[in-house]
């Protein structure tokens, strides 16, 4: 087990993923007891039968005859209706195993996903993130499936049926010896070519739904671009694409069962053949009884086992295929479980915080290891508690990234963080991210009421506090307009309201968490001027204790803050007023100018 796909042993991935079977071991270990006694049943039939047809040749008189058929059948109908039973059970049971195991499989998934920092997410990114939940685990539910009905019935069919096969004709075994290469080997050869080629498909088959779920998502956007029969065309040429290596696939798999049926009927040809000459040859009547090196019964049963032993190598060669398949699955599955969260809690966290003051101490930030560039490079800021804050600065300036630090959204690569002279990393997450609310730039509502979504403020929310927080975010008036106003369902994405609307919601929902730092990154930029002065004015005089930080593009969103702070290219390019900033800071300067020029004409 020490063989390694690429980064990951086998014996990693089985470790893994095994423990996700939990309270459905029970059910596949049940299945795999009855497909024990199946496989028994199935094996001990044709001895019966060998010993039925033997004794209706040697009955002496018609009445023996009767009573000795009545028997075996009657054993042989209860077998029949045993091994039916033991199929039934063994595929309820692993049914039931393969779906809770992919339902445990799913939940630890996104439990997982929920640990996550941005920087995880980053890693894997969302598309690749729903693949894996998805497709992913469904292949890996077919294969457990598979693996429990098959890993302990085809081996011990083989050894079972070779056995008997042994007991009742060793000189005709040599057939085996045969057949049994000959099947193994070449099954083996189109498992090992076809392997690569599903492989291959595969991962073209996860970028493919990675495309169609972008594109879906960003459907809009296709449709502004009028990108409609572009996108067309590149999927249906992927789509072919993968079609076309799918096909060529499948026709190499679908070799096994001529090749199976072949061999199948040749070696039935042989032992009916040298079976039969044995007979012939050896057949004496002694006393009444026949007797022979091979009785007519054996011969009927051997080519039962021949036809069992073929069809259960078979069915390894037809694991090996899936296994192989879905290993890739796997693998991907694994390296979301096995994901370290890149943030986490320290021990004996600090679980208070008092004022929401903040300090970037030679704060440096890259967002991976090996990039080349910083996209923060010596910041040095200090905000005391309650005052109100504007940052402003050209796209790309690190506005975003420098904020996102101080809710630990990433850590800093060098330099602290310091929330009422605590480092963030030693507060507990839970109490850091409640107490600093953050609109995110690109902010989301979830489907549900819009009290609902407020409520992931605070979910012990009065209706009154709801509607104070509303009322600062400027919110209210047109939530009132709304049919069943608080209880109008928000549909996925918040595709129901308009984008001015939509900030609103999301200013209220952070009000309502009650925090000791409220941050809105460019979250009045669909709003208009004068809303958004009325939103400055709410917070400025209904949370005037909490630290107000406001990303804007617009300056008349940030000029009455206590002070500003410009960014360019990832360094503080300069702090103060709005009139000092003025008289000063020439990046301040062009954007008033150019803003207040494109404002006047
Ligand atoms: N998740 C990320 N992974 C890698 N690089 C990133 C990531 N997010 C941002 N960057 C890079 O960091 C830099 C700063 O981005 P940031 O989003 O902080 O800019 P911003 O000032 O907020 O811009 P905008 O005004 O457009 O919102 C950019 O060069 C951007 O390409
Ligand atoms: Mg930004």
């Amino acid at each position: 087990m020490k063989k390694k796909v690429k980064d990951i042993t086998y014996k990693e991935i089985f470790k893994t993923l095994l423990k996700s079977v939990r309270e459905y071991k029970r059910e596949a270990l049940l299945s795999m007891f009855f497909i024990v006694l199946e496989a028994v049943i199935e094996c001990a039939m044709p001895f019966l039968m060998s010993n039925l047809i033997d004794t209706m040749q040697n009955s002496l008189t018609n009445e023996e005859m009767v009573r000795s058929v009545l028997i075996y059948s009657s054993i042989l109908v209860v077998m029949a209706f045993a091994s039916l039973a033991c199929g039934i059970l063994a595929g309820r049971m692993s049914a039931t195993a393969g779906v809770g195991f992919a339902s445990n499989l799913k939940e630890d998934l996104f439990k997982k996903i929920n640990t996550f920092s941005f920087q995880n997410i980053d890693k894997f990114s969302v598309s690749s993130l729903v693949t894996r939940q998805n497709s992913d685990v469904w292949f890996v539910q077919m294969c457990f499936t598979m693996l429990i009905r098959i890993c302990l019935r085809a081996p011990l069919m083989t050894i079972f049926s070779i056995v008997m096969a042994g007991i009742l004709a060793p000189h005709l075994f040599w057939i085996y010896f045969i057949t049994i290469p000959v099947l193994s080997l070449s099954l083996l050869a189109i498992a090992l070519k076809a392997m690569p080629m599903f492989r291959g498909i595969f991962q073209k088959y996860d970028k493919l739904n990675e495309s169609i779920e972008e594109n879906v998502r960003g459907i809009r956007v296709v449709k502004t671009y009028v990108r409609e029969e572009y996108e067309k065309e590149k999927f249906d040429t992927s789509s072919d694409n993968l079609a076309k290596n799918f096909i060529k696939a499948e026709r190499l798999v679908a070799l096994n069962s001529p090749i199976m049926q072949t061999v199948m009927y040749l070696s039935m040809f042989l032992i009916m053949m040298i079976g039969s000459s044995i007979i012939v040859k050896t057949t004496n009547i002694e006393g009444g009884i026949v007797v022979a090196d091979l009785t007519v019964g054996n011969l009927s049963s051997l080519i039962t086992y021949g036809a069992q032993i073929l069809m259960s190598i078979n069915m390894f060669s037809m694991i090996f295929v899936m296994f192989s398949m879905s290993i890739a699955s796997m693998k991907r599955i694994c390296e979301v479980l096995n994901e370290e969260p890149s943030i986490k809690n320290c021990d004996n966290p600090v679980t208070e915080m008092k004022n929401g003051e903040i300090e970037f101490k030679n704060v440096s930030f890259k967002y991976s290891a090996n990039a080349e560039k910083f996209a923060l490079e010596g910041v040095n800021l200090h905000i005391k508690p309650g005052q109100m804050v504007g940052i402003v600065g050209g796209t790309g300036s690190s506005k975003s990234t420098l904020v996102n630090l101080i809710s630990r959204f990433y850590d800093t690569s060098d330099g602290e963080v310091l929330v009422d002279g605590i480092n963030v990393k030693n507060y507990d997450l839970k109490v850091l991210r409640t107490n600093v609310s953050m609109v995110l730039q690109n902010n989301i509502l979830f489907s549900g009421t819009i009290a609902e979504n407020l409520r992931w403020g605070n979910k012990e929310a009065t209706d009154e506090e709801i509607k104070e927080a509303c009322d600062i975010a400027q919110a209210s008036s047109f939530v009132d307009g709304f049919p069943g106003k608080y209880d109008m369902m928000i549909q996925q994405g918040g595709i129901n309201v308009s984008g001015g609307q939509k900030q609103r919601l999301c200013i209220a929902r952070a009000i309502l968490k009650k925090p000791k730092v409220l941050i809105l990154d460019d979250s009045t930029s669909a709003v208009d001027t004068k809303t958004d002065a009325l939103i400055r004015k709410g917070l400025r005089e209904t949370l005037p204790n909490t630290t107000k930080i406001i990303i804007a593009q617009r300056l008349n969103s940030v000029q009455d803050a206590d002070f500003i702070v410009v960014m360019d290219d990832g360094k503080i390019n300069g702090i103060g007023t709005h009139e000092e900033l003025l008289k000063t800071n020439r990046i301040y300067q062009d954007i008033y100018e150019i803003q207040n020029r494109i404002g006047g004409k």
